[in-house]
């Protein structure tokens, strides 16, 4: 069977509680995820347990915006694999570029992360992208495999594992302006041949998801798709609204 377009509604910290709940139920009423297609809401941890209990009976996944690498003890402020399985996840982001940029994570911090979630059936989607001064010199290229190579280094694949690795160049998140899908696809490819050089062609083309992520919405949507290396969208912005949300989704074919 082929693979499901994978599309994420990445809240950040846009939502409190109860709207996350409110948006959660609006979501769960309106969009309906084909066959071919499934949806995951990655709401902030303080609102994970409430939308679970919205979305846990309904044909929308859940998943976390982050993770911590040991499973319990005397780590103030962080939330466990053990947790966010309790909590109904079953994808987690790691490494946004929010988090690489606000709270320092580094690359080796990426990969503990990546390979707790495979150790706890949970799928980590790897995000990584360029910022604008990186790609002004040249090392688009350079940067985005580098970030996937340390995130990935020493993980190894069991035919249950399940992961996903997210194009998000840094200054397109947010802009209104995705990038250019010929940008996007070319980028992919490029992401491509790196897994292809540690994981089996079987594996990357049956476990493995290349998502874009980075002002997607109902009006490019479609063009982004236009090509087969593209299998998911990592959505900010326009996951906040149902109306918006679901137009995006309906529009992506
Ligand atoms: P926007 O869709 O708001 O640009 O956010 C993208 C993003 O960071 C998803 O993780």
């Amino acid at each position: 069977m082929a693979k499901k377009k994978l599309f994420f509604a990445n809240w950040k910290m846009s939502l409190l509680p109860n709207q996350a709940v409110e948006l959660a139920e609006a979501m769960v009423d309106k969009i309906k995820p084909r066959a071919d297609q499934a949806i995951c809401l990655l709401p902030s941890f303080s609102a994970l347990s409430l939308v679970q209990t919205v979305a846990g009976k309904s044909q929308l996944q859940l998943g976390a915006q982050d993770i911590f690498w040991q499973e319990h003890g005397a780590y103030t402020g962080e939330e466990s694999a053990l947790t966010l399985r309790e909590l109904g996840c079953s994808s987690v982001l790691v490494g946004h570029s929010e988090r690489r940029q606000y709270c320092h994570e580094t690359d080796e911090m990426v990969n503990k992360k990546v390979k707790t979630c495979l150790e706890h059936g949970l799928q980590p989607i790897i995000c990584v992208g360029e910022t604008f001064e990186e790609r002004k010199d040249g090392q688009k290229d350079f940067i985005v495999m580098q970030q996937l190579e340390k995130a990935l280094s020493g993980v190894k694949l069991t035919k249950f594992d399940r992961l996903a690795v997210a194009y998000e160049p840094v200054w397109e998140i947010g802009s209104g302006q995705a990038a250019l899908p010929d940008e996007v696809w070319y980028t992919l490819q490029v992401l491509k041949q790196l897994l292809l050089n540690q994981y089996s062609p079987e594996v990357v083309r049956d476990q493995i998801w290349l998502l874009y992520g980075g002002s997607v919405d109902a009006d490019n949507i479609l063009g982004l798709f236009g090509h087969p290396v593209l299998e998911g969208v990592l959505v900010g912005g326009s996951s906040l609204s149902v109306d918006n949300f679901n137009q995006l989704i309906q529009a992506s074919s």
